[in-house]
């Protein structure tokens, strides 16, 4: 059995809330021998602001580096919406996907049959959904520079964030697109802005030839991020993995987010290039939603997205495709069993849904 490094941060609001529940579906594979962890705890966003004066102390940060895998809850809050810029609660999560290089963030968008009507769409459209949407995460406008805002000195300023990619970098993004969804149904969307920017031609023009010279088995279709956006709502189930920039994936991942009932219900993972020596890559696991402030300390977070990313964490960090299909056979048996939190449609507290998850584990371990 192997033994791996897992580092646990909560962060601020639901964050600890599901924290608590993914920790007790941690201790159930450990249990169960599936595999062994030493974990850590560390301190991200507004609470590492309070007690370290940073979203992320240097301490956590080489914690960070050192383990295997990062487990990531939420941050932010009402409490620090005026702290200074650079140590708001997010610039933790920044820090860290910048500094382990965490370029590919996957965001799957699984609508489970027992949920399909509290999608905002109909149920014929989002039933048996099953997309990846794999957003590049390191580059593109949020990081290019110059990213400033200017007096202009007439009374007037101007802000200006500068969209910027390399070829390395849409190569990167665009072998993992490919890579996944030759275990999928083997087609992937590639989106982009050619019509109006350089960055989107030079996109389009790195997947085209990455295409043709290394993977010409695969099915490739481009669309334009606008159009792409209304195809999602029209008719999600034509895709399998769509491949695009850290700014439309952005957009695009939160309007999939809906097809899917919930944003509770939704986890993600960010890997890292794989070392050539060791064969493993850093990864961060994190639910795609935030803090939730208005529901914080009341019991109503809907654990899912978070065990979800742990079922990820197995499969994409440690090869553990089994363990992680049965957990998430396991939240589906919840889900049809009727147990939900409030968000889709049930009274569920976090807790007595961390529970279902456990007995619906135990159940298919039996
Ligand atoms: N990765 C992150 O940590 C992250 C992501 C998005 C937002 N944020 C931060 O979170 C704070 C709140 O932002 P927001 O309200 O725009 O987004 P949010 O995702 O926190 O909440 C949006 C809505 O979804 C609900 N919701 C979210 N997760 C839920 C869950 N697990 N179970 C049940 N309901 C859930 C919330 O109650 C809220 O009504 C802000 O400070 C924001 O900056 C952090």
């Amino acid at each position: 059995m192997q033994t791996r490094s897992v580092l646990l941060l909560p962060g601020d609001g639901i964050g600890p809330e599901v924290m608590a529940e993914v920790e007790r579906v941690i201790d159930w594979h450990q249990r169960h021998k599936v595999i062994a962890f030493n974990l850590e705890r560390g301190l991200v966003g507004g609470c590492a602001y309070d007690a370290h004066g940073a979203a992320i102390s240097e301490a956590d940060m080489a914690k960070a580096k050192a383990a295997d895998a990062v487990l990531f809850g939420a941050v932010g809050g009402p409490k620090w919406d005026s702290v200074p810029y650079e140590v708001r609660p997010e610039a933790g999560l920044l820090r860290l996907r910048k500094d382990l290089g965490l370029f590919a963030n996957l965001r799957p968008a699984v609508c489970f049959p027992a949920l399909a009507d509290a999608s905002s769409l109909k149920r014929e459209l989002v039933e048996g959904l099953d997309i990846m949407i794999l957003r590049e995460l390191t580059g593109g406008v949020y990081f290019g520079e110059p990213k400033e805002i200017r007096d202009l000195g007439n009374g007037q300023k101007r802000g200006i964030d500068t969209q910027v990619y390399d070829t390395y970098e849409i190569e990167r993004i665009g072998r993992v697109a490919f890579e996944m969804a030759r275990k999928r149904r083997n087609k992937v969307t590639s989106s982009d802005k050619r019509n109006v920017m350089k960055s989107g031609v030079l996109w389009h023009e790195v997947i085209v030839a990455l295409h043709k010279r290394d993977y010409p088995d695969v099915q490739l279709e481009h669309q334009l991020a606008d159009a792409l956006g209304m195809q999602l709502v029209r008719a999600p189930k034509q895709f399998d993995v769509i491949v695009t920039d850290n700014l439309f994936g952005d957009m695009l991942s939160d309007v999939a987010s809906m097809l899917t009932g919930s944003l509770g219900m939704l986890p993600s993972a960010s890997l890292g290039e794989t070392d050539p020596v060791t064969g493993t890559r850093k990864a961060l696991y994190e639910p795609v939603h935030g803090s939730a402030p208005d529901i914080a300390g009341q019991g109503k977070a809907n654990p899912l997205a978070m065990i979800g990313s742990f079922a990820m964490m197995l499969r994409y960090s440690f090869g553990l495709g089994e363990a992680a299909d049965r957990l998430e056979a396991a939240m589906a048996d919840v889900l049809a069993s009727g147990v939900r939190t409030a968000d889709i449609g049930g009274l569920a507290t976090t807790s007595q849904m961390g529970d279902a998850v456990l007995a619906a584990l135990d159940k298919r371990a039996a």
